[in-house]
């Protein structure tokens, strides 16, 4: 197994494996990104499988030690399956996330007491400032939030624009089609009310970058238009089925 490290954006590094799919099936990437500040971040741990090959590489870009703060969109085991691993590997990292992801889940299960953050709660890492973005079932998940980096301009999406099969750490080409290609196979977005109005919100920061979980990641001009495009497509798919 390999994991892939490429720098994204100023000093946050996306640590990238790709899992094959069984029967020649194109299988997915798993990313995680590490933003190195004087308070380094990891945002999404991945798997308990995935815990050596990812904490190696993210060992070429800090020493683990200087770890400080681990978060994830939503918990499930990509998101936050090694975050025990982590946490033993880093003694001075906290865990932090959404205030009801921490009353659901994290109190429950991380090694030491995590850190809850509310809504727009920035994190000052030194160099870098993150922003918690309170986002119940976007991508799914009740306790799902994202993370804004705003130095950079960096939005991490989680789930959001799933691209099957490999990629690059970064595009210009269009990933809508393969994002709704994925959404169509799979149907991993939580279809509500608010599925549009919350997309257009991460819209509204008018990131210079989107940092993909699984697929490749954006940068430029094309982020915003691209943010609007997929909270239309999900607006259109819920008027077609309010209408049906
Ligand atoms: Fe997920
Ligand atoms: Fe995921």
């Amino acid at each position: 197994m390999e994991t892939r490290v490429d720098e994204i954006a100023d000093k946050i590094y996306r640590l990238c494996t790709l899992i094959p799919g069984a029967n020649g099936a194109p299988g997915f990437t798993f990313n995680q990104f590490l933003i190195d500040a004087d308070e380094p971040l990891l945002f999404h741990t991945g798997m308990r499988s995935l815990f050596a090959s990812v904490s190696a590489a993210a060992g070429k870009v800090i020493d683990l030690k200087r770890l400080r703060w681990i978060t994830y969109s939503h918990a499930e085991a990509d998101e936050c399956g090694s975050l025990n691993d982590w946490l033993a590997a880093a003694p001075q990292a906290t865990a932090a996330q959404g205030r009801f992801g921490c009353a659901i889940w994290l109190n429950d299960q991380a090694l030491r007491p995590p850190r809850a953050l509310a809504d727009n709660e920035v994190l000052d890492l030194g160099g870098k400032r993150v922003r918690h973005l309170s986002t119940p079932h976007v991508p799914h998940a009740v306790d799902a939030s994202l993370l804004y980096e705003e130095t950079t301009g960096t939005l991490f999406s989680s789930d959001l624009f799933t691209q099957l099969g490999d990629s690059p750490a970064l595009t210009d080409k269009d990933i809508i089609e393969p994002a709704i290609a994925a959404e169509k196979a799979y149907g991993f977005t939580s279809l509500t009310p608010k599925t549009g109005p919350t997309i257009r919100r991460l819209a509204a920061l008018a990131p210079r970058t989107i940092a993909v979980m699984h697929g490749a990641s954006i940068a430029g001009a094309g982020t915003v238009p691209t943010l609007e495009a997929l909270a239309g497509y999900y607006e259109d798919q819920l008027r077609q089925a309010m209408a049906g």
